[in-house]
Protein backbone atom coordinates (compact mmCIF):
# COMPACT_ATOMS: atom_id res chain seq x y z
CA UNK A 1 0.00 0.00 0.00
CA UNK A 2 2.98 2.59 0.81
CA UNK A 3 5.52 2.07 -1.45
CA UNK A 4 9.05 2.99 -1.53
CA UNK A 5 11.99 2.40 -4.79
CA UNK A 6 12.49 -0.75 -3.07
CA UNK A 7 9.93 -2.10 -1.14
CA UNK A 8 6.44 -1.57 -0.31
CA UNK A 9 4.24 -1.73 3.04
CA UNK A 10 1.52 -4.22 3.16
CA UNK A 11 -0.55 -5.15 5.42
CA UNK A 12 0.51 -8.67 7.32
CA UNK A 13 -1.73 -11.97 5.98
CA UNK A 14 -1.77 -15.36 7.38
CA UNK A 15 0.64 -16.58 4.40
CA UNK A 16 3.54 -14.57 6.29
CA UNK A 17 2.90 -16.61 9.86
CA UNK A 18 5.71 -19.61 8.30
CA UNK A 19 8.68 -16.86 7.04
CA UNK A 20 7.74 -14.29 10.11
CA UNK A 21 7.98 -16.95 12.30
CA UNK A 22 11.67 -17.77 11.13
CA UNK A 23 13.14 -14.46 11.21
CA UNK A 24 11.59 -13.94 14.85
CA UNK A 25 13.08 -17.25 16.02
CA UNK A 26 16.51 -16.43 14.60
CA UNK A 27 18.25 -15.05 17.79
CA UNK A 28 20.87 -13.29 15.61
CA UNK A 29 18.12 -10.88 13.86
CA UNK A 30 16.23 -11.05 17.47
CA UNK A 31 19.56 -10.05 19.96
CA UNK A 32 19.65 -6.39 18.54
CA UNK A 33 16.42 -5.35 18.03
CA UNK A 34 14.40 -6.77 21.35
CA UNK A 35 15.16 -5.44 24.73
CA UNK A 36 13.48 -8.16 26.40
CA UNK A 37 13.67 -11.74 27.60
CA UNK A 38 14.08 -13.51 24.14
CA UNK A 39 11.91 -16.94 24.04
CA UNK A 40 10.90 -18.83 21.04
CA UNK A 41 7.93 -18.00 19.29
CA UNK A 42 5.42 -21.34 18.50
CA UNK A 43 3.34 -21.66 14.96
CA UNK A 44 0.22 -19.75 17.28
CA UNK A 45 2.03 -17.36 18.92
CA UNK A 46 2.87 -16.03 15.42
CA UNK A 47 -0.35 -16.96 13.70
CA UNK A 48 -2.23 -14.90 16.94
CA UNK A 49 0.35 -11.88 16.69
CA UNK A 50 -0.54 -11.59 13.16
CA UNK A 51 -4.29 -12.14 13.13
CA UNK A 52 -3.88 -9.14 15.79
CA UNK A 53 -2.40 -6.57 13.03
CA UNK A 54 -5.83 -5.21 11.61
CA UNK A 55 -6.24 -1.64 10.36
CA UNK A 56 -8.93 -1.64 12.97
CA UNK A 57 -6.18 -0.29 15.15
CA UNK A 58 -5.41 -1.04 18.78
CA UNK A 59 -2.58 1.75 18.81
CA UNK A 60 -0.34 -0.42 16.88
CA UNK A 61 0.31 -0.17 13.01
CA UNK A 62 2.56 -2.74 11.44
CA UNK A 63 3.50 -3.48 8.07
CA UNK A 64 4.64 -6.55 6.55
CA UNK A 65 7.70 -5.34 4.14
CA UNK A 66 8.11 -6.98 0.96
CA UNK A 67 10.52 -6.07 -2.14
CA UNK A 68 8.42 -4.98 -5.35
CA UNK A 69 8.47 -8.26 -7.02
CA UNK A 70 6.70 -9.46 -3.52
CA UNK A 71 9.29 -11.25 -1.58
CA UNK A 72 8.50 -11.20 2.46
CA UNK A 73 11.81 -9.76 4.02
CA UNK A 74 10.51 -8.18 7.01
CA UNK A 75 8.27 -5.78 8.95
CA UNK A 76 8.19 -2.18 10.84
CA UNK A 77 5.81 -0.52 12.43
CA UNK A 78 4.29 2.57 14.54
CA UNK A 79 3.66 1.80 18.06
CA UNK A 80 2.87 2.99 21.67
CA UNK A 81 1.51 6.80 19.74
CA UNK A 82 1.19 9.38 22.66
CA UNK A 83 -1.58 11.31 20.49
CA UNK A 84 -1.60 14.51 22.64
CA UNK A 85 1.54 15.36 21.78
CA UNK A 86 2.01 13.62 18.39
CA UNK A 87 4.98 11.12 18.91
CA UNK A 88 5.42 7.32 18.15
CA UNK A 89 7.41 4.64 18.26
CA UNK A 90 9.29 3.17 15.31
CA UNK A 91 10.80 -0.30 14.76
CA UNK A 92 12.02 -2.75 12.35
CA UNK A 93 12.89 -5.78 11.55
CA UNK A 94 14.41 -7.54 7.99
CA UNK A 95 15.13 -10.48 9.14
CA UNK A 96 16.35 -12.39 6.38
CA UNK A 97 20.45 -11.42 7.23
CA UNK A 98 21.20 -12.02 3.21
CA UNK A 99 18.30 -9.47 2.31
CA UNK A 100 20.06 -7.09 4.95
CA UNK A 101 22.71 -4.36 3.06
CA UNK A 102 20.85 -3.42 -0.24
CA UNK A 103 18.51 -0.49 0.68
CA UNK A 104 15.34 -2.20 2.03
CA UNK A 105 15.82 -0.99 5.46
CA UNK A 106 16.29 2.31 5.17
CA UNK A 107 13.58 2.43 1.92
CA UNK A 108 11.05 0.72 4.18
CA UNK A 109 12.04 3.56 6.83
CA UNK A 110 11.15 6.31 4.74
CA UNK A 111 7.93 4.91 3.41
CA UNK A 112 7.13 4.63 7.41
CA UNK A 113 8.13 8.50 7.72
CA UNK A 114 5.79 9.18 5.29
CA UNK A 115 2.84 7.10 7.33
CA UNK A 116 3.77 8.37 10.45
CA UNK A 117 4.20 12.33 9.51
CA UNK A 118 1.98 12.64 5.87
CA UNK A 119 -0.51 10.29 6.93
CA UNK A 120 -0.83 10.03 10.84
CA UNK A 121 -0.08 13.52 11.67
CA UNK A 122 2.44 12.88 14.25
CA UNK A 123 5.34 15.25 14.52
CA UNK A 124 7.93 13.36 16.10
CA UNK A 125 9.05 9.79 15.72
CA UNK A 126 11.58 8.40 18.51
CA UNK A 127 13.26 5.06 18.86
CA UNK A 128 16.06 3.36 20.97
CA UNK A 129 18.56 1.11 19.53
CA UNK A 130 21.37 -0.66 21.15
CA UNK A 131 24.38 1.63 20.81
CA UNK A 132 26.23 -1.00 19.12
CA UNK A 133 24.10 -1.65 16.74
CA UNK A 134 25.87 0.27 13.86
CA UNK A 135 23.77 -1.07 11.28
CA UNK A 136 20.78 0.33 12.36
CA UNK A 137 22.11 3.54 13.77
CA UNK A 138 23.76 4.47 10.31
CA UNK A 139 20.05 3.12 8.54
CA UNK A 140 18.19 5.25 10.49
CA UNK A 141 20.43 8.14 10.16
CA UNK A 142 20.55 7.94 6.68
CA UNK A 143 16.88 8.62 7.07
CA UNK A 144 17.14 11.82 9.05
CA UNK A 145 17.11 10.38 12.48
CA UNK A 146 19.67 11.49 14.64
CA UNK A 147 21.04 10.60 18.18
CA UNK A 148 19.65 12.85 21.02
CA UNK A 149 21.12 11.24 24.16
CA UNK A 150 22.64 7.81 25.41
CA UNK A 151 20.30 5.60 27.93
CA UNK A 152 22.80 3.82 29.90
CA UNK A 153 22.88 0.01 31.19
CA UNK A 154 19.38 -0.01 30.07
CA UNK A 155 19.50 -3.70 28.16
CA UNK A 156 20.79 -6.57 29.72
CA UNK A 157 21.93 -9.18 27.16
CA UNK A 158 24.23 -12.03 27.01
CA UNK A 159 25.50 -11.48 30.16
CA UNK A 160 26.29 -7.50 30.25
CA UNK A 161 24.41 -4.52 30.00
CA UNK A 162 23.96 -2.42 27.11
CA UNK A 163 23.29 1.21 26.62
CA UNK A 164 20.94 2.32 24.20
CA UNK A 165 21.01 5.34 21.86
CA UNK A 166 17.00 7.41 21.82
CA UNK A 167 17.53 8.84 18.30
CA UNK A 168 14.02 10.95 16.69
CA UNK A 169 13.24 12.66 13.68
CA UNK A 170 10.78 15.79 13.69
CA UNK A 171 7.96 16.49 11.16
CA UNK A 172 9.69 19.55 10.03
CA UNK A 173 13.01 18.06 9.27
CA UNK A 174 11.57 15.12 7.45
CA UNK A 175 10.10 17.94 5.26
CA UNK A 176 13.27 19.70 5.08
CA UNK A 177 15.17 16.55 4.07
CA UNK A 178 12.17 15.62 1.08
CA UNK A 179 12.58 19.23 -0.26
CA UNK A 180 16.36 18.92 -0.48
C1 LIG B 1 18.90 -2.14 10.81
C2 LIG B 1 18.31 -2.67 9.50
C3 LIG B 1 16.80 -2.40 9.48
C4 LIG B 1 18.97 -1.93 8.32
O1 LIG B 1 18.36 -2.37 7.13
P1 LIG B 1 19.25 -2.63 5.81
O2 LIG B 1 18.32 -2.94 4.71
O3 LIG B 1 20.30 -3.62 6.12
O4 LIG B 1 19.94 -1.19 5.61
P2 LIG B 1 20.19 -0.42 4.25
O5 LIG B 1 20.76 -1.37 3.25
O6 LIG B 1 18.97 0.33 3.86
O7 LIG B 1 21.35 0.58 4.68
C5 LIG B 1 21.06 1.86 5.23
C6 LIG B 1 22.36 2.50 5.71
O8 LIG B 1 22.91 1.73 6.78
C7 LIG B 1 24.23 1.31 6.45
N1 LIG B 1 24.43 -0.06 6.91
C8 LIG B 1 23.64 -1.12 6.66
N2 LIG B 1 24.15 -2.22 7.24
C9 LIG B 1 25.29 -1.82 7.85
C10 LIG B 1 26.28 -2.49 8.63
N3 LIG B 1 26.19 -3.81 8.90
N4 LIG B 1 27.29 -1.75 9.15
C11 LIG B 1 27.39 -0.43 8.91
N5 LIG B 1 26.49 0.26 8.17
C12 LIG B 1 25.45 -0.43 7.65
C13 LIG B 1 24.30 1.36 4.94
O9 LIG B 1 25.63 1.53 4.49
C14 LIG B 1 23.45 2.55 4.64
O10 LIG B 1 24.18 3.74 4.90
P3 LIG B 1 24.39 4.86 3.78
O11 LIG B 1 23.01 5.24 3.30
O12 LIG B 1 25.10 5.93 4.51
O13 LIG B 1 25.18 4.17 2.72
C15 LIG B 1 18.61 -4.20 9.36
O14 LIG B 1 20.01 -4.40 9.40
C16 LIG B 1 17.96 -5.05 10.43
O15 LIG B 1 16.79 -5.37 10.35
N6 LIG B 1 18.73 -5.47 11.46
C17 LIG B 1 18.26 -6.35 12.52
C18 LIG B 1 17.16 -5.73 13.37
C19 LIG B 1 17.52 -4.36 13.91
O16 LIG B 1 18.63 -4.12 14.33
N7 LIG B 1 16.50 -3.48 13.89
C20 LIG B 1 16.61 -2.14 14.43
C21 LIG B 1 16.38 -2.17 15.90
S1 LIG B 1 16.12 -0.56 16.57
Amino acid sequence: MYQGKKVRLRAYSQQDVDNALRQVNDYDSVRMSASGIILPATYDDEARWIGQQTAMGHGEYQFAIETLEGRYVGGCGVHKIDWKNRVGQIGILIGDARMRGHGYGSDAIRALCRVGFGEMNLNKLSLTVMSENEAAIRCYGACGFTIEGMLRQEVWREDAYHDLAAMGLLRDEWRGGRER
